[in-house]
């Protein structure tokens, strides 16, 4: 097999491993593209976030980044009008229902939402749909971590951490607009298997998770 293939991204050629997922290999090349729940380490993504999507040369719809393999010749944009409205879509979804709280939040100026939003010009408020915040309690029995759910943008990121820490303390529970990351069994963090060792907190893209 090649070492290297080439792509087109942007009208821009650049060399990627065959099988790379898109998304990284455009990450790579400084060619930015919205993302939340995608995981280098992942073969198989769970692509939940729907933001990372770019135009396929060949494919009538747009498809998202990080589940598409590269190979040589491949040829995406993006932006396109369909792309946009997509990111646009997916991101309002996600804002309806995350609470707003920049002032006060540890992530602000480090938050993948704001930068989305510059990204793609976006409001961080919702216009057209209404917000809906859970209004679950914030969680400070963990020594180091705080925990609040109102702000988790369900990417998976810290389920994740958590699993290859060694601990599995984090995991989903319920579906729907109730799903939410819990503790196994729904017990604060102070009182589960939680080791406070942070690993949670360094891959929450969003301030759901912060350092105490
Ligand atoms: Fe691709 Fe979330 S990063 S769908």
């Amino acid at each position: 097999m090649a070492e290297t293939v080439t792509i087109t991204i942007d009208d821009r050629q650049i060399q990627a491993a065959p099988g790379e997922m898109l998304l990284w290999a455009a990450l790579d090349n400084d060619i930015y593209i919205p993302h939340l729940c995608a995981s280098r380490e992942e073969a198989h993504p769970t692509a939940s976030c729907r933001l990372c999507f770019v135009e396929v040369e060949g494919r009538p719809a747009p498809v998202p980044a990080c589940t598409l393999p590269v190979t040589e010749g491949l040829v995406v944009k993006t932006r396109s009008p369909q792309v946009d409205s997509l990111v646009a879509m997916g991101f309002e979804l996600l804002m309806s229902n995350h609470r707003l709280d920049c002032k006060n939040c540890s992530a602000n100026g480090n938050c993948e939402l704001q930068r989305i939003a510059k990204a793609r010009k976006l409001r961080l408020k919702p216009k057209n749909l209404p917000v809906l915040d859970k209004n679950l309690p914030v969680d400070d029995s963990a020594a180091n971590i705080v925990y609040d759910p109102n702000k988790c943008v369900l990417c998976g990121q810290c389920v994740r951490a958590c699993r290859k820490s060694g601990n599995g303390t984090l995991g989903f529970a319920r579906r729907g607009y109730l799903r939410v990351v819990t503790t196994f069994g729904g017990v604060p963090l102070g009182e589960s298997n939680c080791t406070n060792c942070g690993a949670c907190v360094k891959v929450c893209p969003v301030g759901a998770l912060a350092q105490k």
